[in-house]
């Protein structure tokens, strides 16, 4: 099976990447290595790669079949700056890409900023903190940590919509989107 078979599709993703888009150029460094966390089917990381020429795309994804969908997507596309995709679980204490960046692999061109779209109200709190804490570990003083999700503001949701995906999504998965409550 050529690996462009694999390919997977998020509708969201074709409706959210403009807007992301239009964020991203304004916050992300133009040089230099953008870590993306929990790349999805990898449509956002061929779409922003093509927006950031002289940057190279660090796709991760902890599922196996993401992962083959990134790769399969970045063949389908031929692109010249992204690496391919790295299994990664922000929950582990430690990341891949600490080891990369150890071990030189990154060395030409450090990670300057960590892109993550929809995923910390969809995954336990584990990996909101996860992320947060190794983000502090792997960014550069300035480094930018761009998230992209449905937020409550002051407690509250936004939109009667986003209250409803809230209810739906901790049906799915009671500790998804679930901050525990202090002891
Ligand atoms: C709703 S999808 C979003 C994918 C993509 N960012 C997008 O917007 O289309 C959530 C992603 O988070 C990934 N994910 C969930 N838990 C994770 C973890 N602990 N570490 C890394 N990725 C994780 C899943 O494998 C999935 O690809």
């Amino acid at each position: 099976m050529r690996s462009q078979d694999a390919r997977q599709y998020a509708a969201a993703t074709e409706r959210n990447r403009e807007p992301i888009l239009e964020i991203l150029l304004k916050v992300l460094p133009h040089r230099g290595t953008i870590l993306e966390i929990a790349s999805g089917t990898g449509e956002h990381a061929v779409y922003f790669a093509d927006k950031f020429k002289d940057c190279v795309w660090l796709p991760t994804d902890v599922n196996p079949q993401a992962r083959a969908s990134i790769t399969a997507w970045t063949e389908h596309y031929k692109c010249t700056n992204v690496y391919p995709p790295l299994e990664l679980d922000v929950t582990e204490p430690v990341w891949i890409v600490e080891n990369q960046t150890a071990s030189g692999l990154l060395n030409n061109s450090p990670i300057v900023a960590i892109v993550n779209i929809n995923m910390i109200h969809i995954s336990p709190w584990a990996a909101c903190l996860g992320l947060m804490a190794l983000a502090g570990r792997i960014l550069p003083v300035g480094g930018i940590l761009y998230l992209y999700g449905p937020f409550k503001v002051g407690g509250e949701h936004t939109a009667v919509s986003n209250a409803a995906f809230d209810e739906y999504l901790r049906a799915q998965n009671r500790e998804w989107g679930a901050i525990p409550s202090p002891k």
